[in-house]
């Protein structure tokens, strides 16, 4: 008797943590919604370029424009680079315009662009998750 208790228990938190990491794997594959990086207007006013942690905005032209700072080839973050009035990636020196097209390198991508959305006060950039 003791021992067909002990199995029914044994069996119980077995189906208990096959359950449980079931929902945790379920919960990781969801996507994640993509983080909001708000700048104020006044932070912006007279910069061509400003340098977020991870992305670019790009304040030339009418429209702003921002790029992802991930490298399309492994993933490190691109640099502004004065000199050579574009980005570059400092792991294998990929390197893309300002406008993030790609010019030379192993990257063969585009950087990404990223959503921007005119808010009152200022701009709000997506990153992906
Ligand atoms: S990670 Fe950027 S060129 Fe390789």
């Amino acid at each position: 008797m003791r021992r067909r208790n002990f199995l029914q228990r044994a069996g119980k938190f077995f189906l208990a943590s096959l359950a449980g990491l079931g929902l945790f794997t379920a919960a990781s594959l969801l996507p994640r919604p993509p983080r909001k990086i708000f700048l104020k207007t006044k932070d912006l006013e007279n910069k061509k370029l400003f340098v977020g942690e991870d992305f670019f905005l790009i304040l030339t032209g009418n429209t702003p424009r921002a790029l992802w700072r991930r490298c399309p080839h492994l993933g490190c973050a691109v640099t502004y680079n004065p000199e050579l009035q574009g980005f570059v990636c400092p792991c294998h020196q990929s390197r893309f315009d300002l406008t993030g097209k790609y010019l030379s390198g192993p990257a063969k991508k585009d950087l990404r662009p990223l959503k921007i959305r005119q808010t009152e006060g200022g701009l709000l950039v997506e990153i992906p998750a």
